[in-house]
């Protein structure tokens, strides 16, 4: 059986209806995806994806008091009467047991919920890479790997893992019952961007791709240099986030 993956370079360069089939792996390595892998691995309770700051709000409104965070950027930096910003560190599990996280942020949840229609939504970083790998090469479903980009402009960050994703299902796993991928022109290009930028699934060939990268430069003129390492440490955090039948972002162990 041949089955396709499709990367999609920037949210706005699919229509919703193109991913109902398939799996959407959604790609906000600086920070948006890392961040919520570290947030469901220390056991908060879910991460709600909001459109809008408002929308977050109203979940910390209709959530029983003391239950709900909010978290999230815009522009890089925590948003005003937000308990915490888009930094994994703001994520311990002494802050976030438990919790309800509304989360907002300037592109990774836009690409996330762009790709509502997609039959399964998960959460695709370096941080769970093995996860989420053997989690898509299992299904027989089309696999959609969407990258968020910066505010409608492509980056080097999400392309990179796209490109490690492909090469790594092009490779296949013990699991695999697949005899090839077809892929699209975008996965061919994440792929070889991901050769000539990296080749090399560890932590310490990751690390400088990301700081040449748009959001790396980004938020290293922000302060935030150290998010850029954890992003970086590969299979750190080894659980799979899911959106459930709620919209709600939920963690499943890792089954590899
Ligand atoms: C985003 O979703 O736009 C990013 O995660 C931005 C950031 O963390 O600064």
């Amino acid at each position: 059986m041949t089955r396709t993956i499709h990367v999609h370079l920037l949210p706005a360069l699919f229509e919703p209806a193109d991913v109902c089939d398939g799996v959407a792996v959604i790609v906000d390595i600086l920070r948006a995806s890392t961040t919520i892998i570290h947030a469901l691995a220390n056991n908060a309770a879910g991460v709600v994806p909001c459109g809008a700051i408002d929308e977050a709000f109203a979940v910390r409104q209709s959530a029983a008091a003391g239950t709900c965070l909010l978290g999230g950027e815009r522009g890089g930096i925590k948003i005003d009467g937000f308990d915490l910003s888009n930094s994994p560190d703001d994520y311990a599990p002494s802050v976030v047991q438990g919790k309800t996280i509304g989360f907002t942020t300037t592109n990774g949840t836009q690409a996330l919920l762009r790709s509502q229609q997609a039959d399964e939504i998960l959460i695709g970083a370096f941080v769970n890479f093995s996860a989420v790998l053997w989690r898509v090469a299992t299904q027989d479903k089309p696999i959609h790997i969407v990258c968020a980009g910066t505010d409608g402009v492509i980056t080097g960050e999400d392309v990179l893992y796209a490109g490690a994703l492909v090469t790594a299902l092009e490779r296949g796993t013990d699991c695999d019952q697949v005899n090839g991928y077809q892929v699209n022109d975008a996965a061919a290009i994440a792929a070889n961007h991901w050769r000539q930028e990296c080749g090399e699934l560890t932590s310490a060939r990751i690390e400088p791709a990301l700081r040449r990268a748009q959001g790396g430069r980004n938020l290293i003129r922000l302060g935030y240099e150290k998010d850029i390492a954890t992003a970086a440490q590969v299979d750190s955090v080894p659980v799979v986030g899911f959106v459930d039948a709620d919209k709600v972002i939920r963690c499943s162990e890792a089954l590899t």
